[in-house]
């Protein structure tokens, strides 16, 4: 089993919508998936609260560290952990971090989400040797080719590790909580094609991550 957070120590860039979004992939790929709402924002909740039954995974809002330390007796191949981006929540945040194997850092392609980025890096995730990846989130198409590798570059030379996916930014991703839909129940239009091939491309770049890291020891 594997734990994945995804977290950063600021709002709005993605966390809850990248939780959602490849947990449906991979879901619908044959695992066996968790989806914890640690953040206690509640969007994650009111997303999954939309969807009701239909969503391929489970569901489950704790934002207490006593039950998140614990997450590892439960049983699912994968559990993606939503956290909170404000700076106070840190007890849920660190109790999430801890259980983890793995760290999603979202970052918009804005200059005031770089600081906030290599904070949580350098502070969190770094001191427990977790193995973690930087994923560029909500990228605008109209700014071209050139300002996404910009901002790859960007990344690279902080020395953090990415993937070499992205998510583009698309309406169908930003409507889709209040119909409580994942992209797995998007219909292959052309407006939902780039989204769908987004977090497709993420999770098997996931997966071929975790093909060649051994999972933390005592897990299953
Ligand atoms: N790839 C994307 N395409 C379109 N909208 C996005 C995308 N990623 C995030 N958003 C939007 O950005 C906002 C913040 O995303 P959210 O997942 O709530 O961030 P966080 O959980 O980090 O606060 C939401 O309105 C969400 O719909
Ligand atoms: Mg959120």
């Amino acid at each position: 089993m594997r734990i994945v957070a995804v977290a950063g120590q600021k709002g709005g860039i993605g966390k809850t919508t990248s939780v959602m979004n490849l947990s449906a992939v991979l879901a619908k790929g044959g695992n066996r998936v968790l989806v914890v709402d640690a953040d206690g924002q509640r969007s994650t909740t009111w997303w999954a609260g939309n969807g009701g039954e239909d969503l391929p995974f489970d569901f489950a809002p704790d934002v207490d560290p006593k039950n998140l330390a614990r997450l590892r007796e439960l049983p699912y191949d994968l559990i993606f952990v939503d956290t909170p981006g404000n700076l106070e929540a840190t007890s849920t945040l660190s109790a999430v971090l801890d259980s983890a194997d793995f760290v999603i850092l979202p970052l918009v392609l804005d200059p005031l989400a770089v600081q906030p980025l290599v904070r949580t890096v350098k502070s969190l995730v770094e001191p427990r040797h977790l193995d973690y990846r930087v994923l560029l989130n909500n990228i605008d198409r109209r700014r071209g080719d050139a300002h996404l590798q910009d901002w790859e570059g960007i990344v690279d030379n902080l020395g953090l590790a990415r993937f070499k996916n992205h998510v583009r930014k698309s309406a169908s991703v930003t409507d889709a909580p209040l119909t409580g839909r994942v992209v797995t129940d998007y219909t292959d239009t052309r407006q939902n094609r780039a989204a769908i091939f987004d977090y497709n491309s993420v999770a098997l770049e996931l997966q071929s991550i975790w093909a060649n890291a051994p999972v933390q020891a005592g897990a299953i």
